[in-house]
């Protein structure tokens, strides 16, 4: 362990010490010249009761603990926005508490939770329910999505503005559990429903049921993207676009993994379309995950061949894509080993996105700037999020701090999640997640977590 925090021996109570002081990195800071530029400085932060109260030099004397982050670089926290931890129901998964433990481990200080659990949050009741667990249990701070039902649309308004709701999930296609909202007629209803940004899986179901028959009777699980093929995704897509025109909704489309899609949203900028994309799809591709990984690299919508992939990084680059998520979404080995289709789609995530998406950078992909817009900047203001997203005085003081030059090689071992696997096993990558702190507090740093889970909910602009 190279950085360590210290508790300088000499202190006075006073009104002007600070909690926490971060000295010595390359912090990543908003541009003083344009807020949607970044600069990196060396510079101190300083802490107090949770928020950033300075950014400059000079701090350290007056510093209640010190965090020397000599020779790393510090980024805002950085948020997933689409995770599935499985509480309540299928805690045989995942639950809260191995979820966040995960998420802090690999640098991620705050989730928004998917609401396909048994049952589904889609009522007051199961949100609340989801709430109560988290204020225990939570590493990370958090807040979850409701999903949306062909019955329960004139409910959305008054759910969606919960505290701790992060907004309506549509499923348009069918994938684990139950939720679906497949007809236009339904999906219309949901949109007219409540203000806030719509998060949809875009498949449409229509075609997944007529094409389910391509299997045939030796079905293998390199024909899943046959099956879900890039049109039952671009169908979905274009059919929500036309919705989001007509209600005037603002949309986030979940996953995307399609050239053509990319060009849907470049020809829609009059809608307010938020796009996603996965570390997955930008870095696996068919058909070799599927022969290397089997049923293990089957999720959806499901990773495509390289023409997608690199249409995916073409839409990074160009701005197309707002933010990167997880898709975390655990099932056990025993799950995962059934016979195609039988095995259940999805993978973990949550703990590998910042360790493979700094590889990216390493590889320059990407730039570190860009990296920290799609998975600080661009989730908090998608989302509406107070507090978050920028290292800026009066956020609150979550960082996650890394090392560029690391050398790690991902493994089983050290994924979190109760089902003990992860893709990217043997994955050797430049860059690593050394410590996250949220709201001051250091709660992991260098693989090891720290204290006990204080997470919060996120508190969102409505
Ligand atoms: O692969 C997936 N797994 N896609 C989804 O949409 C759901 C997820 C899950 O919950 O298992």
């Amino acid at each position: 362990m190279t950085n360590t925090l210290k508790t300088p021996a000499k202190q006075t109570a006073s009104a002007d010490r600070f909690d926490l002081v971060l000295s010595g990195g390359i912090c990543v800071l908003p541009s003083p010249h344009d807020p949607d530029l970044f600069e990196r400085a060396e510079v101190e932060i300083a802490v107090r009761d949770g928020r950033i109260v300075a950014i400059g030099t000079g701090f350290v004397a007056k510093a209640d603990q010190v965090f020397d982050a000599k020779g790393l670089h510090v980024l805002p926290g950085l948020i997933d926005t689409q995770v599935h931890f499985r509480e309540p129901g299928l805690e045989h998964k995942e639950d809260l508490e191995t979820g966040t433990r995960g998420a802090i481990l690999g640098g991620i200080t705050g989730v928004f939770e998917m609401p396909n659990t048994k049952p589904p949050t889609t009522t007051a009741e199961a949100l609340a329910d989801k709430l109560q667990r988290a204020s225990t249990k939570s590493w990370s701070e958090y807040a979850f999505y409701v999903g949306a039902t062909p019955d329960n649309a004139t409910t959305l308004t008054e759910l969606e503005r919960q505290p701790g709701c992060c907004g309506v999930k549509i499923f348009m296609g069918s994938s684990t559990g139950t939720l679906l909202v497949s007809e236009d007629e339904h999906i219309h209803r949901v949109l007219q429903n409540g203000r806030r940004r719509v998060a949809v899986h875009a498949e449409d179901e229509e075609r997944l049921r007529e094409r389910r028959e391509l299997l045939g009777t030796q079905p293998s699980v390199s024909q899943h993207p046959l099956w879900r093929d890039d049109e039952t995704a671009i169908r979905a897509t274009r059919r929500l676009l036309a919705l989001a025109h007509k209600v005037r909704r603002p949309i986030h489309v979940l996953h995307v993994t399609t050239a053509e899609e990319m060009d849907l949203f470049r020809k829609n900028k009059d809608i307010d379309v938020t796009v996603e994309v996965l570390p997955q799809h930008l870095t696996l591709s068919a058909p070799d995950c599927y022969e290397r990984l089997g049923t293990y690299a089957q999720m959806n919508p499901p990773i495509r061949d390289a023409r997608h992939r690199e249409a995916l990084w073409r839409a990074v680059q160009d701005g197309t894509v707002t933010l990167l998520g997880s898709d975390h979404a655990p099932h056990t080995r025993e799950e995962k080993q059934k016979p195609y289709p039988e095995s259940p789609s999805g993978m973990t995530g949550v703990q590998t996105m910042v360790p493979v998406m700094l590889d990216h950078v390493a590889q320059g992909r990407l730039s570190l700037e860009r990296m920290v817009e799609l998975l600080a900047r661009n989730p908090a203001r998608a989302f509406r999020i107070q507090r978050k997203g920028e290292i800026r005085v009066g956020n609150d003081a979550d960082f996650t701090v890394v090392d560029l030059r690391a050398r790690r090689t991902i493994t089983d071992s050290w994924i979190a999640s109760r089902c003990g696997w992860t893709p990217f096993d043997g994955m050797t990558v430049t860059g690593w997640p050394c410590a996250t702190i949220i709201r001051g507090q250091l709660v992991m740093q260098d693989d090891q977590t720290l204290g006990t889970p204080q997470g919060q909910p996120f508190a969102f602009e409505l």
